[in-house]
């Protein structure tokens, strides 16, 4: 039932997010840096939000013209910081709604992330809170509409001693010392906001809250245009002896005001608390359940503490040894956190393909996917393919993983496929073990989209392994030249055909070993 929700959404946003592709490339893509730049909007808000609060005088007669003069009086710094203000706070909602549903529709927010995606529901509150009580401080019309409607919405909860909309009936009613405390909210309410932003990340290892520096320095740029050819403006001045009549909402924000005046506030408090348990509730309907934990093997783990640093959800903790082996630390998987993705298997120095099958026990291993079943199915898919083809065609050996391109269907003649957890999980001298013994002619590798990784970090170590950046890397003996990759998503199989004709004539037009040597 939930795979029929998401698969669809999956292929919709995975076919915008290839559009992206095009003009960002892979690295700067915004839809893969969706929390990243929710958090840059906020540190845009922050600073900006600075300058403003220098030139804003609080209180009900000087605010709205404090905030006026900003826009009118010092057009470009002022009018700019305040465009910056507002607009990156517009932003925050959209790429905080659209990071909420990509998770949901790429189905990255059950199991191991239950934690982050729940603490995402009081960002969503916060959020909110700390956007509408920005715009009461303007004090315009629309402040003053806002202000009385959210007055009225609180009110119906019975929980202040007196209603809070009776501070708002007459001018002479609504008070300095009113306004002060409004400011004091919509200071105190983002700091609630940037602690629960950093509570909603802590369980994630090495989390990306900075988007890449292009990405963010074209934000900034757009931000700045359209700050220059549409400044943020104000609303006449509030008067709380008039009635708002008609008002400009910013839709960002403000999207429940109308149907406040249409329903009222008791089907709103409604709507909003029973919406946000139901999101809170999503990872659990149903339960995400993985397979068994990785297991160390205390004889074989030498504490090298490769799967420590490797492991993308911080399952792995490095523990004194206490077994009297000379080794003073040996690795520790909490079965709570580990998804079952193998990467740690792939970071093990013990985990090589050219140890004999009984000394093929590994220092860490998955007990649903061990690495002499990797090596057996390696074994195996070599073995399907012909010594000499027709027309020299080269043999090649696809690795695939269970989360990006569907391999299933793509081997032919001269290409044979194995499949794994995550590409993260194959140790390099696998390919040293293939291309070294001559088995194929070249080892093509794919896995999910560039930057987007199921297992968060698959495709970056595997990249990094192979280029000789982190170990275990890929031996320097190993023709690298034969070595090619392919990311891509479910829905990228024409990519995968593609890259593997193009792979076929660049292994074509290789010298042979016997060529090479002479
Ligand atoms: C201001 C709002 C938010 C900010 C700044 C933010 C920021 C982030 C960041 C930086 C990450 C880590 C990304 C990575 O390293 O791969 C993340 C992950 C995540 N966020 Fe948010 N987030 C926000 C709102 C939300 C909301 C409202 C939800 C859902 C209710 C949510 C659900 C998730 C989930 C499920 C992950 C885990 C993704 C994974 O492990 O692959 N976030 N968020
Ligand atoms: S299988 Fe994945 S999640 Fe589990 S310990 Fe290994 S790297 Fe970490
Ligand atoms: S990578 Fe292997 S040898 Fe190193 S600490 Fe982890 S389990 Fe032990």
């Amino acid at each position: 039932m939930l795979k029929n929700i998401q698969l669809p959404l999956q292929a919709v946003l995975l076919k915008f997010e290839g559009w992206f592709d095009n003009p960002f490339g892979p690295e700067w893509n915004p839809l893969r840096h969706l929390g990243a730049l929710s958090f840059f909007f906020f540190w845009v808000v922050a600073v900006s939000g600075v300058y403003v609060y220098i030139f804003f005088e609080t209180s009900v007669s000087g605010a709205f013209q404090s905030v006026e003069s900003l826009t009118h009086d010092q057009p470009y710094i002022g009018g700019i910081m305040r465009s910056f203000h507002r607009y990156a706070s517009d932003a925050m909602v959209v790429t905080t709604f659209i990071h909420l549903a990509r998770e949901f529709v790429m189905d990255r927010y059950r199991g191991v992330r239950w934690f982050t995606w729940f603490t995402g529901v009081p960002i969503i509150w916060l959020l909110y809170a700390s956007g509408i009580g920005g715009y009461w401080l303007v004090w315009d019309e629309l402040a003053q509409y806002l202000m009385i409607a959210s007055a009225e919405w609180l009110d119906w909860l019975s929980i202040f001693g007196e209603p809070l909309a009776n501070n708002f009936l007459t001018p002479e009613a609504f008070k300095d010392r009113m306004f002060s405390l409004l400011l004091f909210l919509h200071i105190a309410i983002p700091l609630f906001l940037l602690i629960a932003c950093f509570i909603h990340v802590v369980k994630i290892s090495r989390p990306r809250i900075n988007p890449p520096k292009g990405l963010a320095i074209g934000t900034l740029i757009m931000l700045t245009v359209l700050s220059l050819v549409k400044p943020a403006v104000s609303h006449g001045p509030a008067n709380l002896d008039k009635v708002v009549v008609n008002v400009e909402l910013d839709w960002f924000y403000a999207i429940a005001y109308p149907l406040f005046d249409m329903w009222g506030a008791g089907a709103l408090w409604l709507i909003a608390l029973t919406l946000s348990i139901f999101i809170a509730c999503l990872p659990w309907m149903p339960k995400l359940t993985f397979q068994e934990a990785a297991e160390v093997d205390n004889l074989n783990c030498n504490g090298c503490s490769r799967c420590y640093a490797d492991c993308p959800f911080g399952a792995v903790t490095m523990q004194p040894r206490t077994d009297g082996r000379p080794y003073p630390r040996i690795a520790q998987v909490d079965p709570d956190i580990c998804t079952s993705c193998g990467i740690c298997v792939g970071s093990c120095p013990t985990a090589t393909p050219f140890r004999s099958q009984e000394m093929l026990i590994t220092g860490i291993d998955l007990p649903h996917f061990r690495l002499t079943k990797l090596r057996a199915d390696t074994d195996a898919s070599l073995d399907r393919l012909p010594d000499v083809l027709p027309e020299g065609a080269p043999r090649i050996i696809i690795y695939g993983c269970d989360h990006g391109i569907d391999v299933d269907k793509i081997e032919s003649a001269n290409v044979v496929v194995t499949s794994l957890p995550c590409i993260g999980m194959l140790p390099p001298s696998f390919i040293d073990y293939i291309l070294m013994k001559e088995k194929a002619d070249g080892v093509l590798l794919t896995g999910c989209r560039e930057g987007d990784c199921y297992h968060r970090f698959g495709i970056h170590w595997t990249e990094q392994r192979l280029s000789g950046e982190r170990d275990p890397y890929l031996r320097k003996r190993v023709p690298k030249e034969r070595v090619w990759t392919c990311w891509g998503a479910v829905t990228d199989n024409a990519k995968l055909k593609q890259q593997i004709d193009d792979f076929s004539t660049h292994l074509k037009n290789l010298p042979t070993s016997q060529e090479a040597a002479e």
